[in-house]
């Protein structure tokens, strides 16, 4: 039996809109609303929540205020990239002696809230089948490329783009030893964890998103949230 873990990624310092990840909707934080889907899900061996340091006790607070029965969570301290905080998580999974080739992670970003049971599921599968998977969407608009920012360098064609989205799930201890292997450059460069695993030539899976799951980026962004938040009662 191999341990599933969620790991929520909530150690961002938010640049563009603050800490957005504890902002309220609907009456209570948007982590809470990320985190739940989490709990309700019982593939899980444990849950870890990721937060900046001096949000941790915070964290703590709220989740004991708003999922007061929920078990096996622990909030832990994020890292200076989000790459390093999905470390952190596998570094603690290590330091409990619990961390094997068959341990999966489910890593997801804290403020897409309006994640589904079935996207959970079909990402545990798809992990333990080939190591590694990726929520996406397919690209609804063009892709256009511009690598200077001033005139179009080549338009891709639109049916092989598709858009990332999370949960991203691994094989724990694959991912951690491919990351470990990378030069500090190269870490420097790969912002997002599945492209630690394309650049070593191992195979990614694609799990099918949904285009509300989306990311709490700006303003806009909790305005939609606030609509899909009523749709979903
Ligand atoms: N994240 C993280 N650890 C980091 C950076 C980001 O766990 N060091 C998390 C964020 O908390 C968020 C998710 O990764 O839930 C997606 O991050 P993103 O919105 O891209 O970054 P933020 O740092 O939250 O915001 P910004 O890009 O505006 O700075």
């Amino acid at each position: 039996m191999s341990d599933v873990y969620g790991v929520i990624l909530a150690g961002g310092i938010g640049a563009r809109m603050g800490n957005k990840q504890f902002l309220e909707l609907g009456g209570r934080p948007i982590l809470i609303h990320t985190l739940e889907k989490f709990v309700l899900h019982p593939g899980f061996q444990g849950i870890l929540v990721l937060t900046p340091q001096a949000w941790m006790s915070y964290t703590r607070d709220i989740i004991h205020r708003y999922l007061p029965s929920a078990e096996g969570i622990e909030v832990l301290q994020g890292g200076e990239t989000r790459n390093e905080t999905v470390m952190n998580a596998i570094r603690y999974i290590e330091k409990t002696g619990r961390l094997t080739d068959e341990t999966i992670i489910v890593t997801h970003d804290s403020v897409r809230p309006f994640v589904t049971h079935r996207i959970i599921e079909e990402n545990i599968q798809a992990a333990k089948r080939c190591g590694a998977c990726d929520t996406v969407i397919p690209a609804t608009d063009t892709i256009v490329e511009s690598r200077e920012g001033g005139c179009i360098t080549s338009i891709p064609n639109r049916s092989y783009m598709y858009q990332g989205q999370t949960p991203q799930s691994f094989a724990a201890k694959k991912l951690k030893d491919t990351y470990e292997a990378l030069s500090g450059q190269e870490r420097e460069i790969l912002t997002d964890a599945c492209k630690i695993m394309v650049l070593q030539g191992e195979k990614v899976e694609l799990v099918q998103g949904e285009v509300f799951n989306i990311k709490i980026t700006y303003p806009y962004d909790v305005t939609v949230a606030q609509a899909l938040l009523g749709m979903e009662i």
